[in-house]
């Protein structure tokens, strides 16, 4: 039986089966005891090389080389003649992790001996940055998402969908956005050696078609997730910790120079951060400072566990067990409308910030041209 959102707002599917159903994304619903979140396996890796083909291996995992000086690094340089960008109005939807799923379906058991071998043991399969904009939305006060899901086989599917407003976004970004996008990257080529003895190479080309990404199982509640993430880099020590604890998430922000930039980072900032790695069990960040001309002046190790004790002090802050227990509540919302165990049938949950997370029951329930291809058997 579907499990009931608890906090399900407006008429309920008894009274009307025609009506939208919501849930709140409200803060203050989601303040109890932080759920259960089991630690995160991982089950497998795969890699997109430069031309986004998919490996079913690591080939793409690099390893964090630590500045030996004061850093320096100027993210603008190779901007103009030495970047390869991914064409991202290329939608990959749930493709790759599709594909890792065909290529290592041993890997994953079975159900008990009444449902079909063809069955998986999980309730939802989607992207790590899916769930991050779950984790986040009853603090997001900017943008907003769509997400549409199938059930196969009595898994979830989990995919997102453009909106609008992003669509237009990307067309309008400036030339100064533009370039900033790529410093991030720019921070990956000047801290990341591809072989374990070997030395970053800011002087090569950037292509950021190239990916490493980490494929985990945990629970949450009492929902078998399967995700995947990309993954920066990891610690090149041979007696480092297994994957993912082994994982080093990379990130730049601008400097901070006042007590409000350093309240804006831990409340905003950090919130995205600690998103991002506590789900599949990356330990830490490693930051890169960088001031208005985009040269990196200092770097800071965060600590995953550390980031809800830095922002304690911080009024009017974010909680992670409001975001936990918000995703739990609305992946129980998602078993309770896509009911329907379907490849043909898309249920699409819009969100927008301030308002209610909504799905019409008709209407927006789609034929999927999508995924199934890869499913026939
Ligand atoms: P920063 O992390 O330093 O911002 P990730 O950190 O997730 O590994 O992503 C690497 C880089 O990709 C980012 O570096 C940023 O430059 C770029 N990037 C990722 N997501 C983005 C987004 N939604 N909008 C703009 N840039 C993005
Ligand atoms: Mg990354
Ligand atoms: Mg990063």
């Amino acid at each position: 039986r579907p499990n009931r959102p608890q906090n399900q707002s407006g008429p309920s599917r008894g009274q009307n089966p025609h009506s939208s159903l919501s849930l709140s994304t409200r803060r203050e619903l989601y303040e109890r005891d932080f759920p259960v979140y089991k630690q995160p396996v991982e089950v497998g890796c795969f890699s997109l090389d430069s031309e986004r083909r998919f490996f079913n291996d690591g080939r793409q995992m690099r390893y964090y080389v630590e500045p030996d000086r004061s850093p320096n690094f100027d993210l603008r340089d190779g901007y103009k003649d030495r970047f390869i960008k991914r064409d991202d109005s290329v939608k990959e939807k749930l493709d790759h992790m599709l594909r890792w799923i065909l290529a290592n379906r041993s890997k994953l058991s079975a159900r008990g001996t009444t449902a079909s071998s063809c069955d998986l043991d999980i309730d939802f399969v989607t992207w790590r940055g899916h769930l991050t904009k779950l984790l986040t939305a009853p603090y997001e006060t900017r943008e907003g998402w769509q997400l549409a899901v199938t059930r196969f086989r009595g898994t979830l599917y989990i995919s997102e969908v453009e909106t609008e407003a992003a669509r237009r976004d990307q067309e309008n970004r400036t030339e100064r956005h533009e370039e900033m996008m790529y410093w991030g990257y720019k921070f990956e080529q000047y801290t990341c050696a591809d072989t374990v003895h070997g030395r970053p190479d800011p002087g090569g080309v950037l292509n950021t078609n190239e990916a490493f990404c980490t494929v985990v199982q945990t629970r949450l509640a009492d929902h078998r997730l399967l995700f995947s993430g990309e993954v920066d880099c990891r610690d090149k020590d041979p007696n480092a910790p297994a994957a993912p604890a082994c994982y080093i998430e990379l990130k730049t922000s601008a400097e901070i120079c006042t007590p409000k930039q350093r309240s804006n980072f831990h409340r905003f900032k950090l919130l995205k951060w600690w998103a991002q790695s506590f789900l599949p069990g990356v330990p830490r960040v490693v930051a890169g400072f960088r001031d208005e001309e985009g040269v990196v002046v200092a770097l800071e190790i965060f600590p995953i566990s550390k980031i809800s004790h830095l922002i304690k002090n911080e009024p009017n802050c974010w909680k992670p067990t409001v975001c936990m227990n918000f995703c739990s509540d609305f992946l129980s919302f998602v078993k309770h409308i896509a009911t329907e165990d379907n490849p043909s049938v898309v249920y699409l949950l819009s969100w927008e910030p301030r308002r209610d997370v909504t799905s019409p029951s008709t209407g927006t329930r789609r034929t999927a041209s999508c995924h199934t291809g890869l499913w026939r058997r």
